[in-house]
């Protein structure tokens, strides 16, 4: 089959070429476009700056096939495809422990003062005074979404022996007794526990989910994790309790002025900084100034396994075309 592959960085070309030898493939740096697309090309590997538009198909009128490697497929004309049989298959999962473990990062970093210790020794001094932290066994973390990620996060709380708290508008059933959980109310939830962690879906009912009202009766120094969505998070209200102590410190990978996000593979793209000025914004956030937030630049998901996943997914979806039997279609 002959393949058109865009937007690969040169390991990713690497990584592809290897597996898929039984293929003619040729890669393309740029975007898709009408002045790219070989004519004779069955099949096209797309991340999300590639528009998959009518106008390329009709070029390229001999493609069956169109697999993102991304999760979401906006990019892609669904209908055109279908008015042609062309099949479509996305990357549904591929970074569940990988942020989950990038949460405990963000909290083993707060919990036991790692950034300031590092620094003490790399200062020239040998002392653990002032440095003493906080045991996560026997803390109360609440999860807030327990989904894909969330429930990740529980398996390893557990295993910190922390007992767990969520919440969650549509309760997955039996998982809290396989677990080991309770689910409960957010602002039963939010009353209850040390650390506060965020693995829920940004949208317009979660817009701002903490904010000023719900964060006046968050637990007296609680720490509050944010993985998911910067816009979770009304910025100026955590800032406020961050002040007042009701919120004892933050560790955030995300940012409100990330809106923009659909999703993360988008940020490592260079056709992502061409866009607007978000990276000056975020640096400027108040936030990553503050004495008591550590942030991470929306670098949960940016593992070397997750991004061999995606790949891999790629790869199977295009194997289970060739074979007859689609896997992770959209259409
Ligand atoms: P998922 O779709 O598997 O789970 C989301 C869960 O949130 C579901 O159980 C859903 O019922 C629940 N939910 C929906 N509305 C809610 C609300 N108002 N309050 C509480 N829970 C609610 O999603 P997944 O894969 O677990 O991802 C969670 C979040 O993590 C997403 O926002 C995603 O964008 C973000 N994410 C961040 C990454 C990073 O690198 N920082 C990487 C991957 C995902």
């Amino acid at each position: 089959m002959k393949i058109a592959v865009y937007e690969c960085e040169d390991w990713q070309e690497e990584y592809l070429r290897d597996r898929l030898e039984e293929h003619e493939v040729v890669f393309i740096h740029d975007t898709l476009s009408v002045t790219n697309v070989p004519a004779d090309a069955e099949a096209l590997i797309v991340f999300i700056w590639s528009q998959v538009t009518k106008e390329v198909l009709d070029v390229a009128s001999n493609v069956r096939f169109v697999a993102t490697m991304s999760t979401g497929f906006d990019h892609i004309d669904i209908e055109a495809c279908k008015e042609r049989n062309i099949v479509v298959s996305s990357v549904p999962f591929y970074g569940e422990n990988t942020v989950a473990e990038h949460t405990f990062a963000l909290l083993l970093t707060i919990s036991r003062n790692i950034l300031p210790s590092v620094q003490r020794v790399k200062g020239g001094t040998f002392n653990p005074q002032g440095l003493r932290g906080w045991d996560l066994k026997g803390k109360t973390l609440g999860v807030i979404g327990t989904g894909s990620i969330g429930r990740h996060v529980i398996k390893m709380a557990r295993s910190f022996e922390m007992p767990v708290l969520a919440f969650d508008p549509f309760p997955k059933e039996g998982l809290d007794n396989e677990l080991g959980f309770s689910y409960v109310g957010l602002d039963h939830l939010l009353a209850h526990s040390d650390i506060v962690t965020l693995h829920c879906p940004y949208n317009e009912h979660t817009h701002h989910l903490l904010n000023d009202h719900n964060l006046s009766f968050i637990k007296q120094g609680a720490v509050v994790i944010n993985t998911a969505r910067g816009g979770l998070i009304d910025s100026a209200a955590l800032l406020r309790a961050l002040q007042e102590g009701r919120v004892s410190a933050a560790g955030l990978d995300v940012l409100e002025e990330e809106a923009s996000i659909r999703e993360e593979y988008q940020v490592l793209s260079p056709h992502f900084h061409q866009q607007g000025n978000l990276h000056r914004v975020v640096l400027e956030h108040v936030l990553i100034h503050h004495p008591r937030v550590i942030v991470t630049p929306h670098n949960a998901f940016n593992s070397i396994e997750a991004l061999e996943r995606i790949l891999d997914t790629t790869i199977e979806n295009l194997h289970g075309f060739v074979r007859g039997q689609p896997i992770n279609t959209v259409n």
